[in-house]
């Protein structure tokens, strides 16, 4: 096993030679610093498992640096050094989560003991650390996060559809993450290290837009004082990611059925043909064949975009993927607005699950911000939570308003489908969170669609006969 990695922060030279002579005896690998600064430069290449700072330092004194460090998600336990009479300030550098402290000046044995100590909580922490990375890699596509069987379909997608250069057509409503799919195209793709670039087709008017994306010669139009490459030329050997291609106006779409074509076009008002290779991917919110349909929208340029089509459906959809991105976001805001949030309150999970998110993950992203920016405490309480997300848990609404006067049966039908709907209709998980099998689930939801087609069946328990390999016997009821 490789030697331990020591660094040593101490403005005293003595003080550092003594301690570096003796570590590097017991065979650590020893690196030394002057002050706080000097040791936070060092941190990213020297790597050490153990930092034994003094806490009284220029610049940056030792209890700073050790936040700094924290701040930077440099993983190492941290020793504090301090002379007898500033006890007090080693005391508050363990409140501020470092390992030990010992007192100057120091003796031999009582550095090796407490180092010693310090490296064994590194090991476990080390431990802890790799389990969340790999964590993290299971719920994680790039900057894409979600573990349900829907966004793992999509990646699947994406990971055969991206290394070729055939168009691909983002579709789902507002907020589901197309934008982060695009990248993800792109950077799966062997056009990675060339431009990714993005064009927003509802931010610009007609004229614009053309000129945006074909580029103008010199006096094109009022304005254009001299020659301009588009985004096409831009994106060259790259990717061109038009999002909101549903907005565009038809002037706008025959140009962009003869690119898709021919690969060719001229810039406006030009005369030069420009060849460009550019792989195109495009995103909208609306229903693209809809549009068809009613006319707004060229049925060949649809065709030609819709080589590959990349569905993203909501988060109301794919309910398995909230737990992961609450956990995300957490994370993400509790560090950008420097609180010490660890998680959620019990019962906020549930609100959470139970909301529609018509705004999909950025309605969720947003929740999240705002509750961590109100948090008092270590945990998201439902009280952090917007008002409309607040109210009574659907399985207390429910309950609350069936019980009185409603049979077993229809408590227990309540109960499954409204299970059923948090866990996005995986009849496994949702039997065991009811502590049932997943048979008598599926029986019953048989049952259910056999009395809403009108057939008659026995109210009474599963019998030995009951056939639940019938229609509706799959594992996962709501997925294909
Ligand atoms: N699976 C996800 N993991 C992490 N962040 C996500 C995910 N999906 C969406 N987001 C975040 O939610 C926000 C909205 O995503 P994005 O802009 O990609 O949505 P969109 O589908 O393009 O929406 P719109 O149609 O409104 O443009 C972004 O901040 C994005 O980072
Ligand atoms: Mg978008």
């Amino acid at each position: 096993m490789a030697a331990a990695r020591i660094l040593v922060v101490d403005d005293e030279k003595s003080a550092r030679d003594a301690l570096k002579a003796i570590l590097t005896d017991e065979g650590f690998e020893v690196a030394e610093a002057a002050d706080g600064e000097e040791a936070l430069a060092l941190m990213p290449s020297f790597m050490p498992d153990a930092v034994l700072a003094d806490v009284r330092m220029p610049k940056l004194d030792g209890l700073a640096f050790m936040r700094r460090c924290r701040e930077e998600g440099h993983g190492a336990v941290f020793v504090m050094m301090t002379a007898f009479a500033s006890i007090e300030a080693a005391v508050e550098a363990m409140r501020a989560g470092a390992e030990s402290y010992l007192v100057k000046p120091i003796d031999v044995s009582s550095v090796l003991v407490v180092l010693e100590k310090a490296l064994e909580k590194r090991t476990l922490q080390r431990d802890a650390d790799s389990l969340r990375a790999r964590l993290h890699e299971r719920y994680r596509f790039h900057s894409i996060i979600g573990d349900s069987a829907e966004l793992q379909a999509v990646f699947d997608v994406v990971k055969r559809a991206a290394p070729t250069k055939a168009t691909v057509l983002i579709l789902g409503e507002s907020g589901t993450g197309k934008e982060l799919i695009g990248q993800a195209i792109h950077e799966e793709s062997p056009r990675k290290d060339k431009p990714f670039i993005k064009v927003n087709c509802a931010a610009l008017s007609e004229s614009l837009l053309e000129s945006e994306l074909f580029g103008h010669e010199k006096g094109s139009f009022t304005g254009a004082i001299g020659r301009r490459e588009g985004r096409f030329e831009l994106a060259d050997g790259g990717t061109l990611f038009l999002d909101e291609i549903g907005e565009i106006a038809p002037s706008i779409q025959i140009k962009l059925l003869r690119v898709l074509q021919q690969r060719e076009f001229e810039r406006v008002g030009g005369e030069q043909t420009i060849k460009v290779d550019v792989r195109l991917v495009a995103a909208t919110n609306k229903d693209l064949a809809a549009e068809v349909k009613a006319g707004r929208f060229r049925e060949d340029l649809f065709y030609r975009l819709n080589v590959v089509a990349v569905t993203l459906p909501p988060l109301r959809g794919r309910r398995g993927d909230i737990p992961a991105l609450t956990a995300h976001f957490i994370e993400k805001y509790a560090k950008s607005y420097d609180k010490d949030i660890r998680g959620l309150a019990p019962g906020t999970l549930n609100a959470l699950l139970s909301h529609d998110w018509p705004g999909n993950v950025r309605e969720l992203e947003n929740v999240v911000e705002r509750a961590v920016v109100l948090a008092v405490g270590h945990d998201l309480t439902a009280d952090d939570l917007p008002p409309t997300l607040r109210g009574p848990r659907p399985r207390d609404r429910a309950a609350g308003s069936l019980i009185p006067g409603a049979t077993l049966h229809e408590i227990e039908r309540e109960a499954i489908l409204r299970t059923l709907e948090m866990v996005s209709g995986s009849t496994s998980r949702a039997a065991e969170v009811l502590g049932i099998s997943v048979r008598k689930i599926q029986y019953r939801l048989k049952e259910y669609a056999d009395l809403a087609n009108g057939v008659a069946v026995p109210s009474h328990e599963v019998a030995a006969s009951a056939d639940p390999a019938g229609p509706l016997a799959v594992a996962d009821v709501t997925r294909p």
